[in-house]
């Protein structure tokens, strides 16, 4: 099953039937059918994307169907259809809504799943902020609403924009649609609203008016929403925003992003504050104080859910007092301080049609489910993963089984196991192909760190950037949001340009201005390609000829160099040259030498990194690609950015003793915050010693060294001076 294919795809099918069939295995009128096929469904799947706020299957699948299909044109060009997919670039009419930079990003939450959850985030809690046994510490526990989160900015009381939340960072402007919303208010009654506030909270859609809509969506022969969140989230991005006004939404107000002044010192307060201002907020909310309190409010809740009249999937804690919130401060993009209780997962038993193997960036060969659909808690669900080959052997799941498959909110669908009285007699275990099924090279398994520990081994293509899968997927990562992020150069984009030869590596981005119309006919003449997304895209292209360290080395896509690697690296080597000549020494004196110590050494980095540095670096094929790059790139040095200037900005300190005011993690992650890198050990490079009771050898070492020793008070005082 694993042959070698001509045409590049990232997916091979285990199904028997045509349309599942490898797409160079179709003889001529299977290819016309299987094209016909294809255009009906990938127009049906673009309807439901884009005007029905209502996908059926995932991006992934998306692309694996317009690959089949640019495959099967490339292999037979004469049966291209007239009105071929290939043609149409994916509609994207949000673009029709402005964008709104968060001015506060909004973050997600931490989740839990069980009682023990609940203790560890309030042990966690407690301990950040090192209290002990009866120091009294306060939560709020409220509904988790399952709608849209939503961002409104009121200026002097009034309301004056929308965003929703988008990636976070950037959402869409949908204040004409969200002032149709009669729940919401258009002014905040009040003398003590502040002068800038953005409330923020979730719009949602009652049991009843979603029942309500569908009859009358039905009835008017148009199309029904899956469940009350697609619906909540199709009402708003109407275009014509006297659909959203037809539609009866609701919110309720829970936090806040950018304001002037809070109205109070704890979140309960705000939230009475919202309600006296005239803003919906959630009734249920209760204030409490242990953790066997919060798991007893769950438990309320979770009996109370059916009754509620709008969809909720678990529960919010969060620390009630500010100030305590602000110390707690963010890990990556979730508060300290609060965490969702999500409600178990939901069920529904369907038939395995076939599993299908994707190939990932780094060569990883991932199993994806194909089911027949099903609903599950209300979305309709095609797909789910079998997470890698231990997972399938160990469940033991073979095509033709029926089997359980499970999702709890936003996570991607799982096959939890087989129904084994169920199983036909002719099923047979499930082989796992020992050759990628894109390049045809062979594939190995290899225990490393993440996956091993995660439950499993990985089986990886070891054809690198011969394998077209992987290659495709390292473009993507290079154009993605925290690399160069490229706009105009989305998946799509990359899979047509890939398919047509126009990217192979990244530099070729670079060059695609200059042999646009020289070595293919000119991209703004051609059908599908707008001049001016044409000239937009190759503007987004011309401003990442200059790019920082940081980007530009998340962006080559080195296993285990993340998003955080990337920074703690560009720290630490500020340049592009003193990286690479750290790393190239490393790759000339391997492990062991002081070289390879020297990374090593950088806090945040490990073996595991340094390895696979080498492993990078030490393959012609990727050095030819960086310098190719480097032609038309410039890395810029790495920029220390403290969130907040303060007095230690740049500094070196060092905790030592038993500490009394705050944890040491809370010491560590205040001073990180201020711009200060935390050491564990005095050097040369010490500036301050922060000593509590019992100090010992390091005090006596600071002493000997000059550095300024610091009590817990004098600290505080330091950094107060912010
Ligand atoms: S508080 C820093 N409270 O859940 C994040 N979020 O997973 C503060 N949500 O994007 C969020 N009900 O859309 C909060 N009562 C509630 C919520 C709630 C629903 C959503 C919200 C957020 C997501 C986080």
């Amino acid at each position: 099953m694993a042959s070698k294919k001509k045409v590049p795809s990232t997916s091979v099918s285990k199904a028997q039937s045509s349309a599942h069939a490898p797409a160079d295995a179709l003889s001529k009128p299977e290819a016309e059918a299987e094209l016909k096929r294809l255009a009906a469904e990938i127009a049906r799947h673009d309807a439901l994307y884009y005007q029905n706020d209502a996908p059926e299957i995932s991006d992934a699948d998306y692309d694996a169907l317009r690959q089949r299909n640019a495959a099967l044109e490339a292999r037979f060009p004469d049966l291209k259809l007239s009105e071929s997919p290939s043609d149409r670039v994916g509609a994207t009419p949000v673009a029709a809504f402005g964008k709104v930079t968060h001015r506060v990003p909004m973050l997600s939450l931490g989740n839990a799943f069980s009682d023990e959850d609940v203790t560890d985030f309030v042990a966690r809690v407690r301990r950040f902020l090192g209290l002990v046994a009866d120091d009294p510490l306060e939560f709020t526990a409220e509904p988790k609403i399952d709608g849209l989160s939503i961002a409104l900015r009121y200026e002097n009381g009034v309301f004056v924009e929308a965003a929703t939340r988008g990636d976070g960072a950037e959402g869409e402007n949908v204040t004409r649609n969200v002032s149709t919303i009669k729940s919401i208010p258009k002014v905040l009654k009040g003398k003590d609203v502040p002068a800038v506030m953005e409330v923020r909270g979730e719009i949602y859609y009652r049991h009843a008016d979603f029942a309500k809509l569908n009859e009358a969506q039905a009835a008017a022969g148009a199309k029904v929403f899956a469940n009350p969140r697609n619906a909540a989230a199709g009402s708003l991005r109407q275009l014509d925003a006297t659909i959203t006004a037809s539609r009866p939404l609701q919110f309720f107000a829970y936090t806040w992003g950018e304001v002037s002044a809070l109205p109070a010192a704890t979140q309960a307060g705000v939230v009475a504050a919202f309600k006296r201002w005239g803003l919906p907020v959630n009734p249920l909310t209760q204030t409490v104080s242990s953790a066997q309190e919060l798991i007893a409010y769950y438990g309320g809740i979770a009996e109370k859910r059916s009754t509620l009249g709008y969809d909720i999937d678990g529960v919010v804690y969060k620390v009630n007092r500010l100030d305590l919130q602000d110390r707690l401060g963010f890990v990556s993009r979730s508060p300290r301080w609060a965490i969702a209780h999500k409600f178990a997962a939901e069920q529904a038993t369907t038939v395995l049609r076939g599993i299908e193997i994707q190939v990932g960036r780094t060569g990883s060969l991932t199993p994806v489910a194909r089911l027949q659909p099903v609903n599950v808690g209300g979305v309709v669900v095609t797909n789910a993963t079998l997470h890698n080959e231990d997972e399938i052997r160990r469940k033991d799941v073979r095509v033709g089984d029926t089997v359980i498959v499970q999702r709890a909110g936003d996570v991607i669908p799982q096959v939890v196991g087989p129904v084994l009285d169920k199983r036909p007699k002719d099923a047979t275990p499930y082989e796992f192909p020992k050759t990628c099924p894109i390049c045809g090279s062979h594939a190995v398994r290899e225990a490393d760190g993440d996956e091993a520990s995660a439950g499993g081994v990985v089986r990886r293509c070891t054809g690198g950037l011969i394998c077209p899968a992987q290659a495709k997927e390292r473009l993507k990562h290079f154009v993605s949001r925290l690399a160069f992020d490229i706009e105009g150069l989305g998946d799509e984009k990359i899979e047509q340009f890939y398919g047509d030869q126009k990217l192979r590596t990244p530099a070729d981005i670079f060059t695609l201005e200059t042999r646009n119309g020289q070595e293919f006919p000119a991209l703004q003449e051609q059908k599908g390609y707008g001049k001016r997304s044409i000239e937009k895209l190759f503007a987004a292209i011309d401003a990442r000829r200059t790019i920082g360290l940081q980007r530009f080395l998340f962006a080559l896509g080195i296993r285990h160099v993340g998003e955080g690697t990337s920074k703690d690296l560009a720290k630490a080597y500020l340049t592009w040259d003193a990286f690479h000549a750290a790393v190239s020494a490393a790759v000339a004196g391997g492990a062991g030498s002081t070289a390879y110590q020297d990374i090593d050494d950088i806090d945040g980095i490990g073996t595991t990194v340094v390895d696979a540095l080498i492993e990078f670096f030490k393959e012609p094929h990727n050095t030819e690609i960086v310098a190719e790059l480097l032609r038309h790139v410039t890395v810029t040095p790495f920029e220390r950015v403290a969130t907040t200037a303060s007095p230690v900005t740049g500094k070196t300190v060092v905790f030592t003793g038993t500490l009394e005011k705050f944890s040491r993690n809370e010491a560590k992650a205040t001073a990180e915050r201020l711009g200060a890198k935390v050491s564990g050990s005095i050097s040369g490079k010490t500036d301050y010693l922060v000593a509590g009771a019992d100090a010992g050898s390091k005090l006596a070492k600071a002493r000997e060294a000059g550095v300024t020793v610091l009590t817990e008070d004098e600290w505080l005082a330091l950094i107060a001076q912010t």
